[in-house]
């Protein structure tokens, strides 16, 4: 794929409360350890593609990442991590009417499991018109979410798609009420985990597990996605690809404490990987390793190390 690297997505500061036990209806509970992260899937993507590149043996250029926070602190939390990290940031809005995204993250100790609420903010901004001026043509891969504004996730898919720039879409967050309602034939790797896959094949709600995952991937392609990776937690990552039987890539064992962000971590690094080799298989199992390893540490982008 010639061409650099898109992220196009949110920009979110995450609070994460870590606790025993998850509240109740009506429940106030005290005593929650405290994790402060850079977040949002969209960063948390772009900083994941750029810090795993060391350990890649052909090492993609430069990575861009398009997107708006506020101009407040936590905006400015991501800005340094962005440049530390070493991501082109010209295509990121700082906008001083609105705040940078936030999110409240529960995660419970024992499973490291996750539930989010989220306000936008900034990420609200990031529309077609917003995006009118990023380069979506000369991308070699563009990598986008569902947690920015629908018309503008369509319009660069659609305009990544017309120049036959291949895309990567992580449709998450996704329920009937927010589905941007993209053509399936114009996403080159789709990128669920259980619960989106079920709402992509119009069974929200339906559980998705390791042993249904072959099943469910292939009805992706069937869609006409041109490939799915079905991420499946600790039970790895299920890839599907026309013309060949869908195989599971493991994932290692490994102590989780928190899987925050470990979707996000996935999508990163395979497409980082997927952009220096035609073989997605290595691709699958390179942020597979990548996603594991973050899952090992606290927060979002605290959890993701430099290779
Ligand atoms: P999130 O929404 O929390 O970012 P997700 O649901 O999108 O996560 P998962 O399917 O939970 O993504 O995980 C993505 C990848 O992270 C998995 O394929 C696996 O490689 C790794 N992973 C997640 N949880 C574990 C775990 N408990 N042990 C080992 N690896 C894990
Ligand atoms: O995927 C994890 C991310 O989802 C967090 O960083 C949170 O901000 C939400 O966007």
């Amino acid at each position: 794929m010639a061409g650099p690297l898109l992220v196009i997505g949110s920009v979110n500061y995450d609070l994460i409360f870590r606790h025993p036990r998850l509240p109740r209806q009506g429940e106030t509970i005290t005593g929650a350890e405290l994790f402060e992260s850079c977040g949002g899937k969209g960063a948390n993507q772009a900083v994941a593609a750029v810090r795993c590149r060391g350990g890649l043996e052909s090492v993609p250029g430069p990575i861009f990442f398009a997107g708006a926070v506020g101009d407040d602190v936590n905006g400015a939390a991501q800005r340094r991590v962005f440049v530390e990290a070493g991501l082109n940031t010209r295509y990121l809005l700082v906008l001083d009417d609105v705040h940078t995204g936030l999110s409240a993250v529960w995660v419970e100790a024992e499973s490291g499991d996750n539930r989010i609420m989220n306000s936008p903010g900034a990420n609200s901004r990031v529309t077609a018109e917003a995006l009118a001026s990023v380069p979506v043509e000369e991308a070699g891969l563009l990598l986008l979410q569902n947690e920015t504004p629908a018309d503008g996730v369509r319009s660069a898919v659609n305009r990544a798609a017309d120049a036959g720039v291949p895309v990567m879409w992580n449709p998450a967050p996704i329920d009937e009420q927010n589905d941007p309602g993209l053509d399936p034939e114009r996403i080159a790797w789709v990128t669920p985990n259980e619960v989106e896959c079920a709402v992509l094949l119009g069974r929200a709600g339906e559980r998705i597990d390791a042993a249904s995952a072959a099943d469910a991937a292939s009805e992706l392609l069937g869609l006409g996605y041109g490939g799915a990776a079905l991420t499946l937690g600790p039970a790895g990552v299920m890839l599907a690809e026309p013309g060949s039987t869908p195989t599971l890539v493991p994932a290692p064992e490994v102590g989780a404490v928190d899987t925050t962000g470990a979707g996000d971590a996935f999508n990163g690094a395979f497409a980082a990987a997927l952009l220096g080799s035609a073989d997605s298989r290595k691709a699958v199992e390179f942020g597979v390793r990548y996603a594991s390893d973050s899952v090992t540490r606290h927060g979002t982008q605290t959890s993701f190390a430099r290779w």
